[in-house]
């Protein structure tokens, strides 16, 4: 089958395309036949070797497939060749065939679009919980969206501004067209970053923020909430706009090698509540089916992004574009047919 494999840690030169055995599916196990893989920043962390915990090198890369099972392992129920299905994997999504363990997954209604599916099944997940359950944002707030025309970002904006009346939306991108995708998506307020000052223009929108011991209890100014998956710089800067008693939620770092501390000194009179967030601490849980049972009423009733797929040989250029920001909304890479 082909597949690309990662070699070495590293520039997107370290992808190579292979052929290699398909995998087969072991006891417990399905393979899929894999029609799209999902590629988000987890991918570019990947091969920059910025997660823990992954496989040695080399190996195929790819954390998300969605394709038809075209083989059950002994001992699986539930699940039979044909089915649809679309999932998290360890390592191995850019391939042609995926083999995962059959446990927790759940077959798809045969209508489904597989590459829209990828683009849903875990942004608007994550989406959901960074807005609804962990920012917990009310009508009436002002909330600042980094990277708001990412995979993730894009969503929790649809939402922001589908499901509240009355939510302002800051949202940062890096670029005119960038600009464009969130006006037509309802941003109120467009920052980009590579020609504005983000926090000069926070504060023109919503005032200084009234921040420290001097102030006293006295409000003003600043964002009730910021959504934060960038990290790097922001760390700082962000600790100038979230006002006091605010909600800072942050959930990557597209901005820097690894998560920063967080120097809590600049702002201890501020009582900003820091809410450091990871999906992986949700799964098992009743909110995790609350949030599927929320992407799946989405995906029936809403208006839909359109989904750009790459084909498997373009994966480097695929990484070098998200890498570089070049992209909006989810990346997919097209694999087998579609379907
Ligand atoms: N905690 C969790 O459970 C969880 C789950 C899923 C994703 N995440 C995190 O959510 C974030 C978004 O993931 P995604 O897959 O949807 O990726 P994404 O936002 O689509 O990634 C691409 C975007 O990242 C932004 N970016 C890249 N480098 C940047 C930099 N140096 N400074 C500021 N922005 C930069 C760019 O936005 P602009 O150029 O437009 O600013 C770019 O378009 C990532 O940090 C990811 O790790 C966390």
């Amino acid at each position: 089958m082909r597949a690309i494999q990662l070699n070495a840690y590293g520039p997107v030169e370290n992808y190579q395309l292979v052929d290699v055995p398909a995998p087969e599916a072991g006891p417990g196990q399905v393979r899929i036949k894999v029609q799209y893989a999902g590629m988000r920043w987890g991918d570019v962390m990947h091969r920059n070797g910025r997660i823990r915990d992954m496989p040695p090198l080399p190996v195929i890369a790819g954390l998300e497939v969605a394709g038809e099972i075209d083989q059950v392992g002994e001992d699986v129920t539930g699940l039979k060749v044909g089915d649809k299905v679309v999932t998290m994997v360890p390592s191995g999504g850019f391939a042609e065939y995926a083999v995962m363990p059959a446990l927790n997954l759940k077959p798809l209604d045969p209508s489904v679009q597989l590459d829209r599916m990828l683009a849903y099944f875990l942004n608007m997940v994550v989406a959901y919980f960074l807005v609804y359950r962990w920012a917990k944002v009310r009508e009436g707030e002002t909330v600042l969206l980094h990277a708001a025309t990412g995979g993730v970002g894009l969503l929790a904006l649809q939402i922001l501004k589908r499901r509240f009346e009355n939510v302002r939306v800051i949202g940062i991108c890096s670029s005119a067209e960038k600009a464009d995708l969130l006006r037509v998506n309802g941003c109120d307020h467009i920052v980009d970053r590579t020609t504005q000052d983000y926090v000069e223009e926070v504060n023109r929108i919503c005032g200084p923020k009234t921040g420290g011991f001097a102030a006293g209890g006295q409000q003003g100014g600043g964002v009730d909430v910021a959504l934060n998956g960038v990290a790097g710089s922001t760390i700082e800067t962000d600790k100038q706009v979230v006002r006091k008693r605010g909600r800072w939620v942050i959930f990557g770092f597209q901005g820097g090698e690894s998560m920063p501390a967080i120097d809590t000194a600049s702002i201890c009179y501020d009582g900003i509540t820091i809410m450091p967030f990871s999906i992986n601490a949700w799964f098992g849980q009743p909110e995790m089916a609350e949030a599927e049972a929320f992407t799946r009423e989405w995906l029936e009733g809403e208006e839909l992004n359109d989904v750009a797929s790459w084909p498997l040989e373009q994966v480097a250029e695929a990484s070098r574009a998200m890498e570089a920001g070049e992209t909006s909304g989810k990346v997919v890479i097209k694999i087998g047919g579609a379907a």
